[in-house]
């Protein structure tokens, strides 16, 4: 059977921060407040001249680097995100363009913070059914443009950023070895962009009222969170025949600490071998399950032949759980020309992965 590695990564995200202590000045919460109920100390935050498409090409930049592969080797690039540049056109062809892939076809999934993994699922049900060799996954938000920094539910929770992969066809083990995708749209009061869709057409009135940003029942969120997260995570596993105890590293999406601690207890996954930045960069969405990848690497925590379980929830309802077998060089990292790949590793090292 043909399987699909993942053989490149790489991530961004933006310098500019911002700290509780600067939300604290934007809207009536504290440090306190939003570390004891979320964990998040700081986000980044996309500089007036940076998009969605400029932190998706630094991303798959380095992704590319780190496989070894030039651009025009690309069939296919696809971009998990709730907030694309444009509603038309897609910006994974945005993104293809940038990066001079002239032979890859590109479009956007959208399944809010689900949007890696039903991504990194989709590429590899292209590669495994011969449609493509080698594929570009972005997962990334600017969610600042999409927030009221007036609203404390929501402004404190998320970050911008972006998180890449490159998976490509090969006859080795490895890759998926097993997923759940699970959506209910019963949910979708739960996160949503009321205005600005085909059901709710922009007018000076859904302006005036914020329907364009984000609004959030947030307790609704983290009934269903803490539940599908735990479901989704046991289901990819039984899907696998892999137990708990056989995954060597987890990577959450980086909502709400307590949310990731609550499917632990749940599951019964140790505290040391979850990958754990939320406090760095808050909710990122769906670059937030690759953006943890890409730093487990460089941390040294990922080695080959490891498992991963990499597991999101998000606006719909959606959730995905993939359970995935490592099988790269994690030195590999050192020739991303992106530091936030390297983890600032000095350039010589390149010597020692023979580039
Ligand atoms: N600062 C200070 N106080 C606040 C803030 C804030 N930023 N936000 C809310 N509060 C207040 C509330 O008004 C409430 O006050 P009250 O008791 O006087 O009414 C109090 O704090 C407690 O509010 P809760 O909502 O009960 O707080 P909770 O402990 O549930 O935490 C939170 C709120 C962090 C939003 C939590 O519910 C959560 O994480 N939910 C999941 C959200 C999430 O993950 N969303 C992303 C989904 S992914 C995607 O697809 C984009």
């Amino acid at each position: 059977m043909t399987n699909a590695l993942i053989t490149g990564w790489g991530m961004y995200a933006p310098s500019r921060i911002m700290s509780n202590k600067d939300l604290e000045k934007l809207v009536d919460t504290s440090d306190e407040w939003i570390v004891s109920r979320t964990g998040i100390r700081e986000r980044r935050i996309a500089a007036d001249d940076e998009t969605t498409t400029t932190l998706s090409v630094n991303a798959g930049r380095d992704a590319l680097a780190v496989a070894g592969m030039t651009a025009d080797e690309l069939d296919l690039v696809i971009v998990g995100t709730c907030t694309p540049d444009y509603y038309m056109p897609a910006t994974a062809v945005l993104v293809a363009h940038e990066l001079g892939a002239t032979r890859a076809a590109g479009f956007d999934l959208m399944a809010a913070c689900s949007g890696f993994v039903f991504s990194l699922a989709t590429a590899t049900s292209y590669i495994r059914s011969g449609m493509a060799r080698n594929v570009l996954v972005v997962g990334v938000e600017v969610l600042s443009r999409f927030l009221d920094y007036t609203d404390r539910n929501t402004c404190v929770l998320f970050g911008d950023g972006a998180g890449a992969v490159i998976v490509s066809a090969s006859d080795a083990p490895g890759g998926l070895l097993g997923l759940d995708m699970y959506s209910d749209g019963s949910g979708k009061e739960g996160i949503i962009f009321p205005a600005g869709g085909a059901a709710c057409p922009t007018t000076p009135q859904t302006v005036a009222e914020g329907g364009h940003f984000v609004h959030m029942a947030g307790r609704e969120v983290y009934k269903y969170a803490t539940r599908q997260l735990a479901e989704s995570s046991r289901a990819a596993l039984r899907n696998a025949g892999v137990s708990v105890d056989e995954v060597d590293q987890f990577l959450f999406h980086q909502a709400n600490l307590r949310i990731i601690e609550s499917v632990q207890n749940a599951v019964g996954i140790p505290m040391d071998k979850t990958y754990l930045n939320i406090e760095k960069y808050g909710n990122t969405s769906a670059a937030s399950v690759p953006m943890a990848l890409v730093e487990a690497v460089a941390a040294g925590r990922i080695k080959p032949g490891d498992r991963l379980l990499m597991a999101a929830f998000g606006a719909g309802f959606t959730a995905g759980a993939a359970v995935v077998e490592w099988t790269a060089d994690p030195s590999r990292a050192f020739l991303a020309p992106g530091e936030q790949t390297r983890l600032g590793k000095p350039q010589q090292q390149l010597a020692e992965v023979g580039a």
